[in-house]
């Protein structure tokens, strides 16, 4: 490591078999209030096959954080800071490359998938026109290969479903018809932002597995985003906990699932559904999350912080700790429980 790697809030990287290296990613919007950043100054990697889950509550900058990486801001955001994919810098691209590099490199499943699925056209040919226009492939090539991709997201009856429109699926099995369009193409990199929320616990517990299982069939990194610190340590490697646009905390997912340091974590952590405990009311973090256009000073998190001290009104520097650890908080590790 160069002497520049002294600064306290550098994540690890190394060097060039990193698919995705970000740094000082920000997202700013101009809003009639004022400057909102939404996303503040987030550091991470991946490698390739890796699986990273950013969890935060409602607001805490996470698919802002997907939309940068992905060219898809509103129009009032501006973005700062690096994304290199592969070496190559992948922020501010131009409409053409970032329409090739969402269609052949990084592919996106969303929350709702009746966003992304055309209600008019059968499943089978919206999956099929992905693979013509990207792959080349003829009609009859297109239409195997969809099927073999439906039947790997494990989709009963696969063939007689292509000839099926979007509303005749459930919304699991949409779901599943969502993560084939996006692997069609083989993409080294998968952005799921909350894929799961909108399905019951058991369905979504069944795509969860599914992810897991294709992840290691195609050799597909996964930035997995979710409310769910659970969901994260079920299928991820790392985990970024963000809060008001910033990193609380960032390491290897079983170090902050078991042994979470940072008050904002252990909240998280607090507050998992649990499969056995359905219909028991889950501790949910006291407080709301925060107005962006009215942070606090110092630490974000401090006023609903049950372990908030004076000095926390001045902002906690993201310091390393542990093995590859982050955390921003200035409570010593030992004192939280
Ligand atoms: N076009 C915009 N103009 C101004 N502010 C915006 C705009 N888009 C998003 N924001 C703000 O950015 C912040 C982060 O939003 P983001 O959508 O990333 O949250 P999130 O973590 O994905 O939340 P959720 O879990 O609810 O999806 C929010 O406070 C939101 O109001
Ligand atoms: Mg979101």
């Amino acid at each position: 490591m160069s002497t520049i790697e002294m600064q306290p809030a550098t994540v690890q990287s190394a060097g060039s078999d990193l698919l995705l290296d970000v740094k000082d990613l920000r997202v700013t919007f101009s809003t009639a209030d004022g400057d909102v950043t939404a996303v503040n100054d987030l550091n991470f990697n991946l490698r390739a096959g890796e699986t990273l889950g950013i969890v935060g509550e409602s607001g805490s900058g996470k698919s802002q954080t997907a939309f940068a990486l992905m060219g898809l801001l509103a129009n009032n955001g501006r973005i700062g800071g690096s994304a290199r994919f592969n070496g190559r810098e992948i922020l501010n691209l131009p409409e053409h490359e970032l329409n090739k590099l969402r269609a052949e490199q990084i592919a996106m499943i969303f929350q709702d998938p009746m966003t992304s699925l055309n209600p008019y056209m059968r499943v089978g040919e919206q999956l099929m026109e992905v693979l013509q226009l990207h792959k080349g492939m003829s009609n009859s090539q297109a239409f195997e290969e969809s099927v073999r991709m439906l039947d790997a997201v494990k989709m009963p009856e696969a063939r007689k479903r292509m000839k099926m429109f979007p509303h005749e699926f459930s919304g699991g099995m949409r779901q599943r018809v969502m993560i084939a369009m996006a692997l069609l193409c083989r993409p080294k990199l998968l952005i799921a932002d909350e894929p799961t929320t909108a399905l019951d616990v058991t369905v979504q517990a069944q795509i969860m597995t599914l992810l897991n299982e294709l992840k290691h069939e195609f050799n597909t990194a996964i930035i997995m985003i979710t409310h769910d610190l659970g969901v994260v340590a079920g299928i991820c490697d790392k985990v970024l906990v963000m809060y008001a646009g910033r990193t609380m905390e960032y390491g290897q997912a079983r170090d902050v699932f078991y042994r979470p340091a940072h008050p904002y974590a252990i909240g998280l952590l607090n507050a998992v559904p649990r499969l056995d405990a359905e219909g028991e009311s889950l501790m949910t973090i006291p407080g709301n999350p925060p107005n962006l256009l009215r942070l606090p000073s110092g630490c974000p998190f401090q006023p609903r912080c049950p372990y908030a001290m004076e000095i926390c009104s001045s902002p906690p520097p993201l310091e390393a700790f542990g093995e590859g650890r982050l955390r921003a908080c200035f409570k010593p590790v030992e004192e939280l429980v």
